[in-house]
């Protein structure tokens, strides 16, 4: 069995979040979620809409994802990789080479083009945009 991980924090879960993850499955037959927690959100300087649980229980809703862990470092990768038997690591390619390290512990690193014109930062600026509008 072909196990795929990715990480992410994936809040107000859009399609560009799905295509993803649709994508990161056909690489191998089990994947799974690194889910950054709010705690490891506040280290990267980001504040989700939705807590940890929520999130969790949408992404595990996915039919793509067959578990989700929760993501609380930088370096928990390597760990990861091990523990759960990983054969490729997949990304979003905002953050194309910055895992290339990954591939000395024999495995494939994959950054797959994110999908155009969204996001969820996007999502939260368009509705204070139109909220103002109306003010
Ligand atoms: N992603 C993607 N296409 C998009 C948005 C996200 O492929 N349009 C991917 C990212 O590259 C990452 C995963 O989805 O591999 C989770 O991304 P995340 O940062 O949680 O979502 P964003 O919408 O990019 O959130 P933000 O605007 O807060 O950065």
């Amino acid at each position: 069995m072909k196990r795929v991980i990715t990480y992410g924090t994936f809040d107000l879960l859009h399609y560009g979040h799905i295509n993803l993850l649709k994508r990161a499955k056909e690489y191998g037959d089990y994947l799974i979620v690194a889910l950054s927690t709010d705690e490891f959100n506040k280290e990267k300087g980001k504040t989700s809409y939705f807590k940890y649980d929520k999130r969790k229980a949408l992404v595990e809703a996915i039919r793509y994802v067959d578990l989700v862990i929760p993501e609380e470092s930088w370096d928990q990768k390597v760990s990861d990789i091990k523990k759960y038997q990983i054969d490729t690591f997949v990304i979003g390619d905002d953050w194309k080479g910055k895992f290339d390290y990954l591939k000395e512990d024999g495995i494939q690193v994959i950054y797959l083009p994110r999908t155009p014109e969204i996001s969820t930062s996007k999502i939260k600026k368009d509705l204070e945009d139109s909220n103002q509008k109306k003010i």
